[in-house]
């Protein structure tokens, strides 16, 4: 049996295409089923559904094979575990889907620039803490980091924080919260994640996945 990990919403979306080049299709719809184990059109192969933050987790101790999520995910799980490698974790490929940025954003009113300039300490709310961290430290910013888990945007807005790093989009759920984009840290896409151990007790049927899933990438953006 291969035990893939899924997380709802845009990941399920996006993969169907490469799924299906793979011959995989989902015998059900995770928006309509309470199910967390869904069976496919292949026997020996099933979707596990999971947080998305969750993923590399399933992955790393063998409750899923593989899994698909984000670079963000990704790099907190590797900075916890001293790198994807040392967490079992073999990452082949990019899958160019479900791309977004991970940013700094503030409140309109907000004079970012400014504090930065001055060399103010900035409290900073992010479920992201090792990418904002890390891109703080390289700029020469303090911070005072602060771990939140989902509504990142309501941070600057009660006062709890003076920025936010979190994943952005479209752009439409800053905008709605009256928050603005100030620096752009990294371009996210999602990326297959493979347990290496799997990899070589199911060697032939996890490559042909594999395999499969390069061959159907979506093309680079302008490419
Ligand atoms: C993400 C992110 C933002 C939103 C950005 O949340 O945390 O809230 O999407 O998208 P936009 O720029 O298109 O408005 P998501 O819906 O993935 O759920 P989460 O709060 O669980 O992270």
């Amino acid at each position: 049996m291969i035990t893939l990990a899924l997380s709802k919403g845009r990941i399920f979306d996006e993969i169907m295409p490469l799924l299906a080049a793979a011959g995989i299709e989902v015998l059900e719809d995770p928006e309509k089923s309470r199910k967390l184990i869904l069976a496919t059109n292949q026997p020996d192969v099933r979707v596990v559904l999971v947080r998305a933050s969750d993923v590399p987790t399933y992955v790393q101790y063998g409750g899923a094979d593989m899994g698909v999520c984000g670079k963000d995910t990704l790099i907190e799980h590797s900075a916890e575990w001293g790198g994807a490698a040392r967490a079992g974790l073999f990452l082949p490929l990019d899958l160019r889907i479900a791309r977004c940025r991970v940013s700094v954003a503030v409140r309109s009113d907000f004079d970012y620039e400014h504090a930065v300039r001055q060399g103010a300490r900035l409290r900073v709310a992010s479920k992201y803490t090792a990418i904002a961290r890390d891109f703080f430290a390289t700029k020469g910013v303090h911070v005072d980091m602060i771990k939140l888990y989902g509504s990142m945007e309501l941070a600057p807005l009660t006062g709890l924080a003076d920025a936010i790093v979190d994943l952005v989009s479209t752009g439409n759920t800053l905008k709605a919260n009256h928050l603005v984009e100030v620096e752009r840290i990294m371009d996210i896409s999602s990326h297959l994640v493979v347990n290496q151990a799997a990899l070589k007790l199911k060697q032939a049927p996890l490559r042909r996945i594999i395999d499969a899933f390069a061959s159907a990438i979506p093309p680079a953006e302008g490419g």
